[in-house]
């Protein structure tokens, strides 16, 4: 660290636009150190090589603990799990050996076989959703209210067997758990409410298995399997990450597309042959996933120009790296038939998303249904500027209001 590395301050504005920060700041390099909102300082990369680096630098550690010590060095106040880890004993909160077994353990569930045999469920589920926006087909709706939040809601909840009665209830103490508004003692709160409710489903699980993947997880007896602590802290994982990502890359690339015209009526002229290269590309333009998790420096090193000690707070900007015009030419522009090899909505190395055949089979069943049966689908008003909702890890907007047919 040198006294050039002049600080970026952060401000409440980044969630409205972060493209815009991450502009300005490309033209001073790959790396810059930054003040976050809730005093958080550290270091953000946001070029795609160094980026793409950092994800698999076995020197940039996920441990709670660490993180929790470097943020409070520096004056910050952090909230990264409660003092039991109840919601922090998982694979993406840890670093290697405890991550390879507890990566393993879910794999071995997590099968492609499992989420190949999704696909006619998957795609059942978005007829329904798709019949029932039909009926409401002249007047405007939230697409993200009647079909991006309800279709990885309902497919999440049943490969899990969680019920998807709940799903206000979770969704709730999941938006406040992942950021936005809200005190370190409403993220505690959220956190103790998760608990409760998946330890009390995972005893039923228990007393009577079914043929979900919490069932599977909970009955594991040959060999090595996971501890109590870490089944809830899986569930808790799967359940978060399983729907606050895919409804973002729904309503985002709707959103993109709708914005787009061009690029639209490109995918509608073959929606079902195009939709795997139009669901990269708007992971890669408008992903979900805006910074990834906070890391922490165990070891001094060398990212881009800058030198960073130990005990340093590093944040790895996905959504930039992913608009990095060295690797992505003119990477604002949607361009459905670019090489999107390598962008890293999914992030890279061992944090790789384990979600992420699900997410591309639901992406590509909801946007090529969608374009099939609503063609003419628009903004409900052409001038509409998403409300996106705060927080560093998920770029979502509040809602997204369309009308399906030609007034
Ligand atoms: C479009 C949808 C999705 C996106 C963009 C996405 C993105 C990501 C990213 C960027 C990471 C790595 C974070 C980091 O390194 O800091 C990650 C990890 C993970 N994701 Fe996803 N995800 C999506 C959907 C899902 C779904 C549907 C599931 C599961 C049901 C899931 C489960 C996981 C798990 C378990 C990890 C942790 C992997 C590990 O630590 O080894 N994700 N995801």
């Amino acid at each position: 660290m040198t006294a050039a590395d002049a600080i970026e301050v952060v401000g409440e504005d980044f969630f409205t636009d972060p493209h815009t920060y991450h502009e300005r700041w490309r033209a001073g390099g790959p790396v810059h150190r930054v003040l976050l909102p809730e005093g958080w300082a550290g270091w953000v990369i946001i070029g795609y090589s160094e980026a793409r680096a950092a994800l698999s630098d076995p020197r940039l550690s996920r441990s709670p603990a660490l993180i929790k010590d470097a943020v409070e060095a520096k004056g910050g106040t952090a909230y990264v799990g409660d003092a039991n880890n109840i919601l922090t004993a998982h694979m993406l909160a840890s670093d290697p050996p405890d991550h390879t077994r507890l990566r393993h353990l879910v794999s071995k569930e997590f099968t492609s076989r499992r989420i190949a045999a999704l696909r006619p469920r998957i795609e059942q589920i978005t007829a329904g959703l798709v019949d029932a926006m039909a009926s409401r087909a002249d007047e405007p709706i939230d697409l993200i209210e009647e079909f991006a939040f309800p279709l990885p809601v309902s497919v999440i909840c049943e490969l899990l067997g969680v019920p998807y009665a709940d799903r206000d209830r979770f969704r709730a103490w999941s938006h406040t758990l992942v950021g936005g508004p809200g005190t370190i003692e409403d993220r505690q709160a959220a956190g103790f409410a998760m608990a409760t409710f998946l330890q009390e489903l995972i005893a039923a699980k228990r007393a009577n298995p079914g043929s979900d993947l919490l069932s599977a997880l909970a009955v594991q007896s040959d060999g090595d399997r996971l501890t109590e602590l870490e089944l809830l802290s899986m569930a808790f994982l799967l359940l978060v990450a399983g729907h606050e990502t895919t409804v973002n890359l729904i309503a985002n690339g709707t959103y993109a597309l709708l914005r787009d015209r061009d690029r639209y009526a490109e995918l509608l002229s073959a929606p079902a042959a195009h939709a795997s290269a139009a669901v990269e590309e708007l992971l890669r333009h408008s992903g979900p996933v805006n910074w990834a998790l906070t890391r922490v420096t165990t070891a001094p090193l060398t990212i881009g120009d800058k030198e960073i000690p130990a005990g340093e707070i590093v944040f790895i900007a996905l959504s930039a790296a992913n608009r990095d015009p060295d690797r992505f030419a003119s990477p604002a522009i949607v361009e459905i038939d670019r090489d999107t090899g390598g962008h890293l909505a999914f992030g890279h190395g061992i944090h790789y998303c384990l979600g992420a055949p699900l997410a591309r089979l639901e992406g590509q069943i909801a946007f090529t249904a969608l374009l099939e049966r609503f063609p003419d689908i628009t903004l409900a008003e052409p001038a509409f500027e998403p409300q996106w909702r705060p927080g560093f890890l998920i770029h979502g907007m509040e809602n997204l209001p369309v009308r399906l047919t030609k007034r």
